[in-house]
């Protein structure tokens, strides 16, 4: 998959359990240490003076930093062949720190309509108080895209793929158009991950993820992680260090561990996603499958030119009605329901009743969120045992 040459340098597996972990071993131990502290302590008054006159570079307090913390962003950074990575204690707070420290009031940010809602509500009650107004543009449509552009237009924030139907951004064409308008362009790549893509070889100025997902990837943590050149990060954490949302030692240490079998776990879930998309495709119970990795999918020649591999997401509408789809639900027997993805345990979600029910029925279905729809997130279990229990649940439709 993925003719480009870009395409071929995606993370690897030797890059994921050794990447930012040369610097030697804490105490002779093999695994990064948890560094279990709030702050640190200075030997003495002419030590406080070297670090206040920037003549020592050290860490003072834990909002700031912390040892275990900086090696999980280290290996983000060269996960994503990135300058340098921040991580934060979600990652909605990646994103809100992210955008704040690139936007002032009187700045104006386009959107695309699909992006993750709480990014979209973030934009819409916040971002407006402060006099920073956004545009929402379909994705996929660039001429609405360009033409949104406006003097004071500062970002683009897109995702690639979207949450819950898998949309793809040609990055080319993004940052052709953000390039030419002088507007830096953010990707929000959770779905994707560095294993899939790596957008700033594309030209896109910030990525960010959910490191909740695929990166942490055992269900067990919640974090977030921005990466890009080095001026644009330092600038951004400096917001990270005003605002707080730093990421805990422990949290961080866990995300060390879940990035060394990323790439593996990876390789599984594109594999079994794809598997399972091939399944529903030819399935008389399903209406609509959306998995990039399809040719039916309208962004399938996009993602392949792009992307190394799908992602482990499957959205599909049932052709059923929304008791039949519960009755499917329920007659699942290996994933768990819930609302998130990306860890080893598959699980399922119903997007008008997990995600999106704060909106009116008609206000769903305008942005494609049918009852009928199911989000498949595939962990790292058998995808024979996987395919075989969505045939034995459709039977109950
Ligand atoms: C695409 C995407 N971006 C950002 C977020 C927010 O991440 P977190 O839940 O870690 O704050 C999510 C969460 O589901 C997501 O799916």
């Amino acid at each position: 998959m993925g003719n480009g040459e870009r395409t071929r340098s995606v993370s690897s597996s030797t890059e994921a359990v050794h990447a930012a972990e040369s610097g030697g071993h804490w105490g002779h131990s093999l695994t990064v240490p948890i560094a279990q502290t709030s702050t640190y302590v200075f030997e003495n008054m002419a030590s406080v003076d070297n670090f206040v006159m920037g003549k020592e570079s050290r860490i003072d307090y834990g909002r700031y930093g912390n040892p275990t913390q900086h090696i999980a962003e280290a290996k983000i950074a060269e996960l994503e062949g990135a300058e340098s990575a921040l991580l934060f204690a979600s990652g909605m707070s990646a994103i809100t720190t992210a955008i704040l420290g690139m936007l002032s009031s009187g700045h104006h940010a386009v959107i695309m309509d699909d992006c993750y809602r709480k990014t979209a509500q973030f934009c819409n009650m916040v971002l407006r108080k402060f006099n920073i107004d956004t545009t929402f543009v379909h994705a996929g449509d660039y001429a609405g895209l360009e033409a949104a552009i406006e003097e004071n237009t500062r970002v683009i924030i897109a995702e690639s793929p979207t949450n819950p139907h898998l949309n793809v951004m040609d990055l080319d064409k993004l940052v052709i158009i953000a390039k030419s308008h002088r507007v830096k362009v953010i990707i929000d790549s959770t779905f994707a991950t560095p294993y899939n893509q790596r957008p700033l070889e594309f030209g896109v100025d910030l990525v960010i993820h959910s490191a909740t997902k695929y990166l942490g990837g055992h269900n067990d943590l919640i974090a977030g992680a921005i990466a890009g050149p080095t001026p644009l990060v330092a600038a951004i954490q400096d917001y990270r260090g005003i605002l707080g949302g730093v990421v805990d030692p422990h949290c961080a240490y866990l995300l060390i561990r879940g990035m060394k079998t990323f790439p593996i776990r990876m390789e599984r879930q594109n594999e079994t996603a794809m598997a399972l998309a091939s399944f529903l495709e030819g399935n008389p119970k399903v209406r609509e499958v959306y998995y990039p990795g399809l040719e039916r999918h309208p962004h399938h020649a996009v993602a392949k030119e792009q992307m190394s591999g799908y992602g482990g997401v499957v959205s599909f509408d049932l052709d059923t009605d929304l008791q039949g789809t519960i009755r499917f639900i329920d007659a699942l027997r290996i994933p768990c329901i819930g609302a998130s993805l990306g860890g080893v345990e598959s699980i399922v979600s119903h997007p008008s009743t997990i995600s999106y029910y704060e909106l009116a029925r008609e206000d769903r279905l305008a942005i494609g969120i049918a009852d009928e729809l199911v989000r498949y997130a595939v962990g790292i279990e058998d995808k024979e045992d996987l395919v075989a229990d969505v045939g034995q649940a459709l039977e109950e439709i």
